[in-house]
């Protein structure tokens, strides 16, 4: 397996993280209107999130052309949840800006079905990627999950259903109104679909990812540090 070694930036504070990420998103609209281009939820890039959306606002930039895929969405889950990824993307971006709903896929948590879900999820991603770009954000202390691919996740996995971590559970527990409400697992983008892509960032913030990113980029690269494979 070829090894690549990641480029790092450090940066002073949130906001030049978040500008930093917008910069990659820009660009490749810019470069490319019609780009594929993956999508991660969580609290890391809800600043990115804000400034694509004054970008559109100030009719800097067009997302009507691009496709968006997300990474992940709890199974199961209403879409009007509003724990649901479904909803934190609709809230926190594609209402905001231009993009066609028939050009966003998030994993359906509604699917009667998680497996049948995930195969027509990774069929939608070979219909329309490779991704042109990914963002992901890296889970926190030792999951080091991307995507919900927590440790254990193989190399060559797919979209699928899987059972999320104790630590996963308990960090994103404060998303849902009480513990019954969390489901215990998601559907997920797997490894592969990830490394598919034709470039890829990681944003983190805080000393909660620290772990995490020392272990993968100092580490060894394997499945009790998912996040590791993007070397
Ligand atoms: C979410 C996702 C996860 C998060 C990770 C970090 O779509 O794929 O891998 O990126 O759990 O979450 P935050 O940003 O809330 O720390």
């Amino acid at each position: 397996m070829k090894e690549y070694s990641p480029k790092i930036k450090i940066l002073d504070d949130d906001l030049s993280v978040d500008k930093y990420a917008t910069s990659f998103v820009i660009n490749q609209v810019r470069l490319q209107p019609s780009s594929v281009i993956t999508l991660p939820t969580g609290s890391t890039p809800l600043g990115m999130y804000t400034l694509l959306s004054d970008e559109y606002s100030n009719k800097r930039i067009s997302f009507k052309l691009v496709t968006f895929f997300n990474l992940d969405e709890y199974w199961p889950i209403k879409k009007s949840s509003p724990s649901s990824y479904y909803h934190y993307m609709n809230n926190h971006f594609f209402n905001k800006v231009d993009s066609p709903y028939e050009n966003r896929f998030i994993p359906n948590g509604e699917a009667d079905d998680p497996n049948i879900e995930s195969k027509k999820y990774n069929n939608l991603l070979e219909k329309y990627g490779p991704s042109d770009l990914t963002i992901l954000g890296i889970g926190p202390g030792k999951t080091a999950h991307i995507g919900f691919n927590e440790v254990g996740s193989d190399y060559n996995s797919k979209t699928r259903y899987v059972l999320l971590s104790k630590e996963t559970h308990d960090t994103n527990l404060k998303f849902f109104d009480k513990e019954g409400d969390m489901p215990i697992g998601a559907i997920t983008q797997g490894i592969s679909n990830i490394l598919n892509s034709k470039k890829i960032i990681l944003i983190a913030k805080g000393v909660s990812k620290a772990w995490g990113i020392n272990r993968v980029i100092n580490g060894n690269i394997g499945p009790d540090a998912p996040a590791s494979f993007l070397r």
